[in-house]
């Protein structure tokens, strides 16, 4: 191989490289808009959701944050930050959901209350009918 073939091979590996980290970047922030279409359904008196028989508590399904609020209402938003996508918590005793990425923070409602990200939570439907509880969009 000659200085010609291999400055041609390390280019090429360059822009394979520039173009991959490309790709990995757009799906990092394709997950911040959350899902427009949901629709599932969860029994709550299954062990595996037992977190929502009680206030305070909460799941993640279908990449949405399910949470029973104070009064025994269930709220329903995203489950990714819509700044870069880390995981959020329900935080009960501060009403809000948080994010530990940066400290961001969001109403129940899902609207932005502090730190960096640009935009409110994706806040969907729910709707208990005995144990089962719908989420929907
Ligand atoms: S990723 Fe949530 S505040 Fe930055």
């Amino acid at each position: 191989m000659d200085r010609k073939e291999f400055l041609s091979l390390i280019s090429f590996g360059s822009i394979g490289t520039a173009m991959v980290c490309a790709g990995c970047s757009k799906s990092v922030n394709a997950g911040t808009t959350g899902s427009s279409s949901v629709d599932f359904t969860l029994d709550i008196s299954n062990a595996a959701n037992s977190a929502l028989q009680t206030e305070g508590g909460y799941l993640f399904s279908n990449n949405v944050l399910v949470a029973r609020t104070s009064g025994g209402e269930f709220v329903a938003v995203q489950q990714f930050c819509t700044h870069e996508k880390f995981q959020l918590v329900y935080q009960y005793a501060q009403h809000r959901f948080y994010c530990d990425g940066h400290n961001g923070t969001f109403s129940e409602a899902g609207t932005v209350t502090g730190g960096p990200p640009p935009r409110s939570l994706k806040t969907y439907n729910t709707s208990l009918n005995g144990n089962m509880l719908h989420v929907y969009s």
